[in-house]
């Protein structure tokens, strides 16, 4: 075997390595890991498999290696993701927008109306208010964040996608939300129960924020909060439109209708589970 690392090699070792270590989609982070790297995509790193790499390029692979064997999640060593095709930027301060996500993105869409005054609680990356100020060229968008380092990472992100003039960034708690009137509020709050965290995957519960996921005793904590301020924080005929985790719809459905909202509506996401319930002021 010669001493010489090309690509295709480094790739077979890596994804054997990745295996070993019982990641799954092994050849797939090698491949996105190796093409980061060098500094091109997927493509061009198939055109370059006798191509050596050299020390530096070894050095740098190496330590990208070393972080995904340790279950870091590809997004934060990539240091983006994609949401609604759009590239967002992120760092460990936030948690990784989800594809699922985008439903209630679809549906802020449907609902809201032309000129809309919108709030997203607990915007993180800024996925869900970015993606709405850039389909909306007429909406406002406020977006609320507990944690100062997200909301940094979020107006980057509204600078790179050129919506940073209609974004304003709040921080604070979403028990107290801002004492004004939205067409629309949206929310994919933290909704795990405190005691499911210990059982999630290791990328999951040792690298995204615990902030981001904890959802107190039953999960239901911010559902709370946001069902009660929703009446006197929505303008008549205005909605509430928020993520859920699977089998929270019932709950959460009661807590909306019993703070007087109405119009009740759920949505699925692709597979079939319910993700998104949502209601409206009277
Ligand atoms: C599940 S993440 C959602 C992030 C982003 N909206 C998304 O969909 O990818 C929940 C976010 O809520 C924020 N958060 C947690 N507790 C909060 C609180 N009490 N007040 C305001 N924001 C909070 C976290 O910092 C985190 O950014």
């Amino acid at each position: 075997m010669t001493d010489v690392w090309t690509v295709l090699r480094v790739l077979e070792w890596t994804a054997g390595y990745f295996r070993e270590r019982g990641i799954e989609s092994a050849r797939l982070d090698a491949d996105l890991l190796l093409a980061k790297t060098l500094g091109v995509d997927r493509v061009g790193l198939y055109l370059r498999y006798d191509q050596p790499l050299n020390a530096e390029e070894l050095r740098l692979f190496r330590a990208r290696v070393a972080r995904r064997a340790r279950r870091e999640p590809l997004a934060y060593i990539l240091g983006e993701v994609e949401f609604w095709s759009l590239a967002f930027a992120l760092t460990p301060d936030v948690l990784i927008p989800r594809p699922d996500t985008e439903v209630l993105v679809e549906e802020a869409l449907a609902r809201g109306p032309e000129e809309a005054r919108v709030l997203d609680v607990g915007t993180g990356s800024g996925a869900i208010a970015v993606s709405l100020a850039v389909e909306r060229p007429a909406w406002q968008v406020a977006a609320l964040d507990v944690s100062p380092a997200a909301l940094a990472v979020a107006q980057g992100n509204a600078h790179r996608h050129q919506v940073a003039e209609r974004l304003r960034f709040l921080q604070g708690d979403l028990a107290r939300l801002p004492q004004e009137e939205f067409d629309l509020i949206v929310a994919n709050p933290p909704y795990i129960p405190s005691a499911d965290l210990a059982g999630l995957m290791p990328d999951v519960r040792d690298h995204e924020p615990h902030l981001a996921l904890d959802g107190g005793p039953d999960g239901l904590a911010a559902y709370r909060a946001l069902a009660a301020q929703a009446p006197s924080r929505l303008r008549s005929g205005g909605s509430l439109l928020v993520e859920i985790g699977q089998g929270q719809e019932q709950a959460v459905g009661e807590l909306f209708t019993r703070a007087g909202l109405q119009g009740l509506f759920r949505r699925a996401d692709y597979a079939g589970i319910i993700r998104v319930v949502g209601a409206t002021r009277k």
